[in-house]
């Protein structure tokens, strides 16, 4: 059995398995960590196994390498990318950042390495607003590549951050009719969205939040049903935290209610075991591009710390 074979060799190789709430169910319960974007962060900047296998997007596992870099770092599907970090090119992001020189810059971590090194600091939906808020109101920033998260952060906080005009697709496409549509027939139901959502979701929402958000919130609150606007994998973990409760997946539209990333579903368990046999595909990248990522996500960390946002 394939799920065998993974503990196996993650026991015989020293691996550590850090997976994402939006990957398949099977790869969720062969991980040492499930997390959202700022606690794999966290466990991939302690791991002390030999190997770090992330079971996640390409950003995700550069992440880990730029915080870990004498670590192996495999990924299953190089492929794996994420259509965020592609809507925001470096060239393009560069000239932008041009005309704003006295701002500084605030990076989603869910982009390239390369826009990650042009950053002052980054974050992720877990820390964002409490990120932003840690500076000063009159201080000048732009905000990429999520215009969705952007302009929630300058709604929450009353900032008024330039923003890069990047969406997610997966998150993008979900729509307010839809969901009021949901509501209506689930009057009992909160709806619960993450920030990448557009704002008109993000308006009629009840909560707000990261992944790892989402499922504290379903765990705490005493509802009995939840609308939920987001990927799909983050049900299995909702499922398993709260058997009892009804969990309903917002519907892309009339035909379909498959929120599946395409990215993060790229990832198999075939694969998994396929890249822990072989050791690859494994992330490699420049020392000096690494160190200059490595600063704003550090930083992030830090500033998280001192949040009490770990
Ligand atoms: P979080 O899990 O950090 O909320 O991020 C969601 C996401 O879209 C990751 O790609
Ligand atoms: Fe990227 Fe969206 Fe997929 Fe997350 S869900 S990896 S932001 S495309």
């Amino acid at each position: 059995m394939i799920r065998k074979k993974i503990l196996e060799l993650k026991k015989n190789k020293n691996a550590v398995i850090l997976a994402h709430f939006y990957q398949i169910p099977e790869i969720q319960d062969v991980a040492d960590y499930v997390g959202d974007s700022l606690g794999l962060a966290q466990k991939a900047k302690e791991a002390a196994a030999d190997i770090i296998v992330f079971a996640g997007v390409h950003f995700m596992a550069e992440t880990a390498k730029i915080l870990n870099p004498s670590k192996k770092v495999l990924l299953p599907d190089l492929e794996a990318g994420c259509s965020l970090a592609e809507s925001c090119p470096a060239k393009k992001f560069s000239k932008f950042k041009k005309k704003y020189r006295d701002h500084i810059v605030i990076s989603y971590i869910n982009c390239t390495a390369e826009i990650k090194a042009m950053s002052d600091v980054i974050c992720t939906s877990g820390n964002a607003v409490k990120l932003v808020e840690s500076y000063p109101k009159e201080k000048k920033i732009i905000f990429a590549p999520d215009k969705n998260l952007g302009s929630y952060i300058n709604k929450v906080t009353g900032r008024n951050m330039v923003l890069w005009e990047g969406i997610c697709e997966v998150h993008d496409v979900l729509e307010a009719e839809a969901i009021i549509n949901l509501k209506i027939q689930n009057k009992e139901a909160k709806l619960i969205a993450h920030p990448e959502c557009k704002a008109t979701v993000l308006e009629v929402a009840d909560f707000v939040g990261s992944t790892t958000e989402m499922l504290k919130y379903t765990i705490r609150d005493k509802s009995k049903k939840y609308i939920v606007a987001t990927e799909t994998g983050i049900l299995h973990q909702m499922k398993k935290s709260s058997p009892e409760k009804e969990f309903i997946i917002v519907p892309t539209d009339e035909t379909c209610s498959c929120n599946d990333c395409s990215y993060m579903k790229m990832n198999t368990m075939e694969k998994l075991y396929s890249c822990m046999i072989n050791e690859k595909p494994e992330i490699i990248m420049e020392k000096d591009i690494m160190d200059k990522a490595r600063k704003p996500i550090e930083k992030m960390l830090e500033i998280s710390e001192n949040l009490n946002l770990v």
